[in-house]
């Protein structure tokens, strides 16, 4: 297969360029540029920004952004370069941002109250890290999620391998959900005690890179790698791709052994990521539409694929497409792991009382971890949920002992997903983020490899902010 590719001899500058071409698709905004690795601070700077769900169309009022656009710029690096940025907060509110799955310093990893203070308005922070893994990554605000993730606080952060990775073209899409007024307006009912307590803010319009899909030009023969990030506040997203060969080469940014997805769809929830490919037929008279099928009864054609142009090659690859070098994740060792458990619990529906839901909710809490809802405005407990020593192992449990999904992510750490409800998960991916079934038990491992205090919390912003949220020592 890769003979193939040499071949046609796909020089590193062609590479980009493709990537940036695909970009510039009519459906997609031109929105993604390559930094260049120099020692300059690259400034984002939060504030309102004027934004519309179509190249041309009115604007949405109520919308944020880094720089002026929604979602703020993919920022493009290569792995092992430093990331040197300086968060310039424009909002009247304080912010802070999240790099959503790198594994960086403690101090970088944007949590306020545990990991930097808050940014005020008028304020800036420094933000200086080396990338140690290739990936599909993002960065998003870390303060007020329900209001700053709903208004558009997210971006694209992609870290490329070494080597280009031998497919014709390399796309992201940065999946949203927006609730909007009749009006165009984003609804400013944030944190409502019903998306608290139920599945999170489920919006009324699904954006990719900020835009209403349509349709993309694809070429017959075509070989494409699609990066896919879910930045919304609560939808989970079930991707189908027609009868489109689609192998996963990676998730949350970790290659994982290339495959077809599960069911046919790639399942994807809030602050999750898939690369996947795709591969186009030679010869094709019909256009293939990606359908979002997630939700029972909710679903709907998210975007077609329209297979026009001059053949890329004669005949399209067939079979798996090649697997992703891997990343210096440390591999945990399961004879001297430790265990910890995390369950999660409350919420509507579910075992926890009505007395007890409603004691809760009168103090703007939904959510319990290991029985007790979290205390205090911060982050995180005051005290750590568990501690770890440096370099230890540890085999983690999570239990869901609630009626929702919960995708849940661990700041600083990959963990391996080993099993789901006593079942070998299929190919036992490293993640960031792994999402929770009802009444799901997912055993993980990881190595606790990165000192300090880090948060942990579903994703679901709504349900973060309602105390599904912990924090975990690594002691140095
Ligand atoms: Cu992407 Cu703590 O978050
Ligand atoms: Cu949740």
């Amino acid at each position: 297969m890769s003979d193939l590719y040499r071949l046609r001899g796909l020089s590193r500058r062609r590479f980009l360029a493709a990537s940036a071409s695909a970009l510039g698709l009519a459906a997609l905004p031109a929105w993604s540029r390559r930094l260049p690795a120099t020692d300059d601070l690259f400034r984002l700077r939060t504030g309102p920004a004027p934004w519309s769900l179509q190249p041309v169309g009115p604007a949405v009022s109520g919308a944020w952004g880094y720089n002026g656009i929604v979602p703020g710029p993919t920022l493009r690096y290569r792995r092992g370069e430093q990331l040197r940025i300086l968060l310039d907060n424009g909002l009247a509110q304080p912010t802070s941002v999240h790099w959503h799955g790198i594994r960086l310093p403690n101090a970088m990893d944007g949590v306020p109250h545990l990991t930097q203070p808050p940014v005020a308005p008028g304020e800036t922070f420094e933000y200086v890290f080396e990338l140690p893994d290739a990936g599909t990554y993002w960065y998003h605000s870390h303060l007020n999620g329900p209001e700053q993730l709903a208004r558009g606080l997210v971006g694209a952060l992609v870290v490329e391998e070494p080597d280009p990775y031998p497919v014709d073209r390399d796309i992201a899409w940065l999946l949203d959900d927006w609730r909007l007024t009749r009006q165009g307006a984003i609804t400013e009912d944030f944190n409502n005690p019903h998306d608290m307590s139920h599945a999170g803010r489920i919006g009324n319009t699904v954006t990719v890179n900020g835009r209403l899909p349509h349709a993309m030009d694809v070429r017959p023969g075509e070989r494409i790698r699609l990066r896919l990030m879910n930045a919304a506040n609560g939808r989970i997203f079930g991707l189908a791709f027609d009868d489109l060969p689609v192998h996963v080469i990676a998730f949350d940014g970790q290659p994982v052994t290339p495959h077809q997805p599960e069911g046919g769809r790639v399942v994807i929830g809030p602050g999750m990521r898939a690369d996947v490919v795709l591969d186009y037929p030679a010869e094709a008279d019909r256009p293939f539409v990606v359908r979002d099928t997630f939700y029972r009864g909710m679903e709907y054609q998210l975007m077609a694929f329209t297979v026009t142009g001059s053949q890329v090659r004669e005949t399209a690859p067939a079979g798996s497409p090649p697997a992703l070098p891997a990343n210096p994740v440390p591999e945990p060792n399961l004879d001297g792991a430790e265990t910890r458990e995390i369950v999660f619990g409350g919420g509507m529906m579910g075992g926890t009382g009505m007395q007890q839901m409603m004691r809760m909710m009168r103090e703007g809490m939904a959510w319990t971890v290991n029985g007790r809802p979290v205390e205090g405005p911060g982050q995180g407990n005051r005290e750590p949920t568990f501690t770890l020593a440096r370099g230890q192992s540890c085999r983690i449990v999570f239990r869901n002992d609630t009626r929702w999904h919960h995708p849940v992510h661990l700041h600083g750490h990959h963990f391996r997903v080993l099993t789901r409800n006593g079942s070998a998960e299929p190919y036992q991916p490293f993640r960031d983020t792994v999402l929770m079934n009802p009444d799901d038990t997912i055993e993980a491992a990881f190595v606790a490899d990165n000192p300090g205090d880090w948060l942990f919390h579903c994703h679901i912003a709504e349900h973060q902010a309602g105390g599904m949220r912990g924090m975990f020592r690594v002691r140095d």
